[in-house]
């Protein structure tokens, strides 16, 4: 079980410099991820072991891990389906040592491949995607179709939890080898002088993307025991009506950056406004980028309320440690 102890500063809402990697939080980048500490403290607070906790915009999971560790039943909704795999790929505890092991096995291939191996490295998802070459180098293209030729002979099956867990690492990979710019949600190519010098390793990339998240997974297994009570669906949280009584609803909506600020984010409201109808207390930390500073304006705070639907009252403002994210805390007292 989880303590809210550390997480944030005079046990307020500033949660500037807390931790945002552990356990399986650091599995996979995702754009306006909450911050794990605000999550915890909310669910600690205001739900009880064996409650269901549901986030109906649950993006990377970062409640639904929140909400395993602290005994909660989780569950979470997105119309994402990489965010669905996430999720789950973070809320499935694995087996250190089966883990451990299957890695082994799998890193040495992926090191030492036969030379028949070398030769069936053909880029067999060359042609899936349009515009592959500008986006890839030609062996980048081969190491990544190895790597992943490996990963469906293992696990053919979608849903395998090793299988996923090494996908989430590929596609964290696979975006990192790329020629796109890092640390940019949107996709911009890297300049062509850039490029020129630039020599992705596919493979070691991987091994590496793959031994820096095993510690957490051991940390998040030993955590939860090994069991968790959690259900990720791909659905539309706006039709979506979860089974069961749901004690907590946790989550940060889409409210999109000024480029996508849209019909998506407008839609958010209606869901969230029901869950406050049904007698819920939704408390929503959600990220906001203009939100900087840990005291709100009132200005801000009117439009936060009318951008979710929400009579909420907003105590503390908050924000992220590293990544992208900026959060704000958000309670609904009334
Ligand atoms: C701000 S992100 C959530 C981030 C999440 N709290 C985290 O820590 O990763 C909002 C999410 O809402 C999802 N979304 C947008 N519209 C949706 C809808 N109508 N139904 C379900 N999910 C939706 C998006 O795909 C996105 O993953």
């Amino acid at each position: 079980m989880l303590r809210n102890t550390g997480s944030s500063r005079d046990g307020g809402w500033d949660f500037r410099g807390a931790q945002t990697q552990t356990f399986t939080h650091g599995l996979h980048p995702y754009p306006a991820r909450m911050v794990p500490s605000i999550a915890r403290k909310l669910i600690l607070r205001y739900s009880s072991h064996g409650d269901l906790v549901y986030d109906p915009f649950c993006g990377s999971g970062t409640s639904l891990v929140e909400g395993t560790l602290a005994g909660r039943r989780v569950l979470g909704v997105d119309l994402n389906p990489f965010a669905v795999l996430l999720s789950k790929a973070k809320t499935t505890p694995l087996h250190p040592e089966r883990l451990c092991e299957e890695w082994r096995s799998l890193k040495k291939i992926l090191l030492r491949p036969t030379a028949g191996m070398r030769a069936q490295r053909s880029p067999r998802i060359q042609g899936q995607f349009l515009d592959f070459g500008f986006w890839y180098k030609p062996y980048v293209v081969r190491d990544l179709a190895f790597i992943l030729s490996q990963l469906d002979d293992r696990y053919p099956t979608a849903g395998a939890s090793l299988g996923d867990f090494f996908r989430i690492a590929f596609a964290r990979t696979a975006r990192e080898v790329s020629n796109q710019r890092l640390k940019e949600v949107k996709r911009w190519r890297r300049s062509a002088v850039d490029l020129f010098t630039y020599r992705p390793t596919p493979v070691p990339r991987f091994v590496q993307n793959v031994e820096r998240e095993l510690p957490g997974m051991r940390d998040y297994y030993a955590a939860t025991g090994g069991r968790v009570d959690r259900q990720v669906l791909l659905n539309d949280a706006r039709t979506y009506r979860p089974r069961g009584r749901v004690s907590l609803a946790i989550t940060s909506p889409p409210y999109g950056d000024s480029g996508s600020r849209g019909s998506v984010s407008r839609d958010a409201a209606p869901v969230l406004e029901e869950l406050r109808a049904a007698g819920l207390r939704p408390t929503i930390p959600s990220r906001c980028r203009m939100l900087r500073s840990p005291a709100l304006p009132d200005d801000q705070i009117a439009r936060l309320r009318a951008e979710t639907g929400l009579n909420i009252n907003i105590r503390v403002g908050l924000a992220s440690g590293p990544g992208t994210a900026r959060g704000i805390g958000t309670e609904k007292v009334s």
